[in-house]
């Protein structure tokens, strides 16, 4: 089984001045916060048990949000990280959370919008050798981790910010860990810049040949939305992407109904507790609409 860690602390410096007050995850992608995307594709995953990791600052405003998760039949834990030591101290701080399950990893800026490629996903991390990480085609690949795969997705190199890179693929921010990951990355050294990186634990599972690669397919979407341009570009994409179909993107609520973590009855409790008539709300009242007229 897995458990779900959401990485939301970081000190989102390229927003500033954006994020001087807000957390980088709050701000708004669209119509919702950002925290949303990467907490709508644990669930789509079918995690349940999730601990948000966040700033001592930040967390109080995450919790008022989000709550404990039960109203949308979800746990969510929260931990403070001191200090943006890295992407790999998550595995840390998580360690008493996920106990002897396996982890899945994401990073709270990255949103990530798959379609019915979740399913193909999922099968992928049903046979997990050690980690699965997940790549997406991009022209620019030097400005990521790039990774090489074989035909059966085993990971052949793993290279930061190469400057001849040897594919197209970029490791986006979702991995999914056995649990010796938490050993793996209590043992990391920090890196010249002070960080303990997940490339260097993804490295120790390539070295072990246990490093599995899923590769999303086109059309489906990766951003992530750490700079002012990539936070517009995700905004529009969503836009374009709900207006032209009238369906939402990572709408946890609707999420949570339709993968059956809570009831139509919940659901109708939790959509009627919702303040005013916005968009969101009305969103929410067609989807369950339509779910009664089809049951
Ligand atoms: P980054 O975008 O690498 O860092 P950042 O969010 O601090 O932003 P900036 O580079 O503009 O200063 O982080 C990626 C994601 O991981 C983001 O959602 C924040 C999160 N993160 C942490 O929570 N803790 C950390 O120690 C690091 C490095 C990142």
């Amino acid at each position: 089984m897995y458990k779900g860690i959401l990485l939301a602390g970081g000190a989102g410096t390229r927003l500033y001045p954006l994020t001087s007050v807000l957390s980088k995850q709050l701000l708004p992608v669209y119509d919702k916060p950002m925290i949303y995307y990467p907490l709508s594709t644990l669930m789509l995953f079918g995690i349940k048990d999730i601990l948000i990791i966040s700033t001592a600052k930040d967390i109080p405003n995450i919790q008022r949000l989000l709550g404990d998760g039960s109203q949308m039949g979800i746990n969510l834990a929260y931990k403070v990280q001191d200090a943006p030591n890295g992407i790999a101290e998550a595995l840390i701080l998580g360690r008493e959370f996920v106990g002897r399950d396996d982890v899945c990893l994401i990073l709270g800026d990255n949103i990530f919008y798959m379609g019915d490629q979740i399913g193909g996903f999922t099968s992928t991390v049903s046979d997990n050798p050690g980690a699965v990480i997940c790549t997406y085609h991009v022209p620019d690949p030097q400005r990521f981790g790039v990774a090489q795969i074989e035909e059966d997705g085993l990971v052949t190199s793993l290279e930061e910010k190469p400057k001849l890179p040897k594919s197209n693929l970029a490791v986006t921010g979702l991995y999914f860990y056995k649990n010796d990951a938490i050993d793996k990355a209590q043992r990391l050294n920090p890196s010249a810049r002070g960080e303990l990186e997940i490339t260097d634990l993804n490295l120790e599972y390539l070295k072990e040949g246990r490093l599995k690669a899923f590769r999303m397919v086109r059309g489906t979407a990766w951003l992530d939305a750490g700079t002012p341009d990539s936070l517009i570009d995700a905004a529009l994409f969503v836009q374009m992407a709900e207006k032209r179909q009238g369906l939402k993107i990572s709408c946890i609520e609707e999420i949570a109904l339709n993968r059956g973590f809570i009831s139509v009855l919940q659901f109708e409790k939790l959509v009627s507790s919702y303040k005013g008539q916005g968009n969101y709300k009305l969103y929410l009242e067609r989807v369950l609409y339509e779910r009664k007229r089809s049951a």
